[in-house]
């Protein structure tokens, strides 16, 4: 007898765990080191950073470095900020010729120029506003829409108020949706996320919900589906740490159907293992931040921030991530990663307080 298929798979999706999207973090170099450690038996999505849609359609899809996709990229997700129709439609117009998979709509940010132009958390605060936007974007589109939104806007995670609001969004026409259930106030996303909000949403909702925040580890993002009832798990700081965790989640689902090996890496199964692997995993992104974007001030600027937030899981941390500010190059970096590995010892937390 066939099994009912889950929300997600309607949508043609069948491993519902992904990478989120991160200002600064979620380019093209970071989307190929992902998909490094991505084995043959799952298709995850993995986000571009937020595109504001007031920009977009000015750029050009060969020079912007905030565009690159890399060859033959698929399953990726192009998070777009905005509200204006005018500005909406020629942006997903643009970015529909890289073929993604879908679009996601950006109600998350709280950062105060963002909010200045009603663009990000602020859509939270009024769910008639927003569900336009999601019809601006259905009406620019056949493939899969969602939104990213925060635990709450001013009325931070009240459950009966989001009850309300991803209801809207539904009957807007919008496809699935994610919620970082942190209230606006947690600017920094510091704290622990509330996943059973999302979960009751999950449960609510006729189409799929995924819960994002504080998912650090494979069996935090199995029990948030598998226990909790959401209907996917999305990964942001800790896939800069763990760019191999949708790898362990895969295993950890099914052993027998997932590889522990292939392509040259072996899959890391503990703390002891993912400290070694992050230095090689370091090297890889630099050879990718190499080919996608050169050896520059740009590329240094990424591998730094890249550096900064995944060194916060290991005991000596901050004199790595120094490390990666005294390299004047590329080349340097590497060769100053590469001694480092040799010495280092490697030790890195399961989970830390973000
Ligand atoms: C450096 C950084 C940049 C981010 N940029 C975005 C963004 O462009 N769009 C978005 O929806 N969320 C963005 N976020 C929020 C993350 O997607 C995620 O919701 C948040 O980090 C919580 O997940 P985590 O606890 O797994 O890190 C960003 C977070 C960080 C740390």
């Amino acid at each position: 007898m066939n099994k009912t298929p889950s929300k997600f798979e309607k949508l043609g999706l069948d491993f519902p765990y992904m990478i989120a999207p991160m200002v600064g973090l979620s380019h093209v170099a970071f989307r190929d080191l992902i998909k490094t450690y991505t084995p043959p038996n799952i298709k995850p999505l993995r986000f571009t950073e937020m595109l504001s849609t007031r920009r977009l359609p000015s750029e050009r899809l060969d020079s912007s470095r905030e565009l690159k996709i890399s060859e033959g990229e698929d399953f990726f997700v192009p998070q777009i900020l905005g509200n204006e129709e005018h500005f909406i439609r020629p942006s997903i117009e643009k970015l529909s010729k890289l073929a993604p998979w879908g679009f996601d709509i950006n109600m998350g940010c709280p950062q105060s120029h963002i909010l200045k132009h009603n663009w990000g958390v602020r859509l939270v605060g009024d769910a008639h506003y927003a569900a336009q936007v999601v019809g601006h974007v259905k009406k620019s589109t056949n493939l899969p829409v969602s939104v990213k939104l925060r635990g709450g806007a001013d009325k931070d995670t009240d459950l009966d108020y989001l009850m309300n609001f991803t209801k809207i969004l539904e009957d807007a026409g919008l496809d699935w949706l994610t919620i970082h259930p942190r209230p606006r106030s947690a600017a920094h996303h510091e704290g622990a996320a509330n996943w059973n909000i999302a979960a009751e949403i999950a449960r609510a909702r006729r189409i799929p919900v995924v819960v994002n925040g504080d998912l650090q580890t494979a069996a935090d993002a199995v029990h948030v589906v598998g226990e909790l009832g959401c209907d996917g798990a999305m990964i942001a700081r800790a896939a800069t740490v763990r760019p191999w965790i949708l790898w362990q989640i895969a295993y950890l689902l099914d052993p027998k159907s997932t590889p522990t090996s292939f392509d040259s890496r072996t899959l890391p199964l503990d703390t002891k293992a993912e400290g070694k692997e992050y230095f090689r995993s370091f090297l890889t992104f630099i050879e990718l931040l190499l080919k996608h974007f050169g050896d520059n001030e740009y590329s240094l600027q990424k591998a730094r921030f890249f550096a900064a937030t995944g060194s916060r899981w290991f005991l000596f941390g901050h004199s790595f991530w120094r490390l990666t500010m005294k390299a004047k190059t590329l080349l340097e970096l590497w060769d100053r990663v590469s001694e480092h590995a040799q010495k280092s010892s490697g030790e890195m937390s399961e989970r830390i307080t973000l």
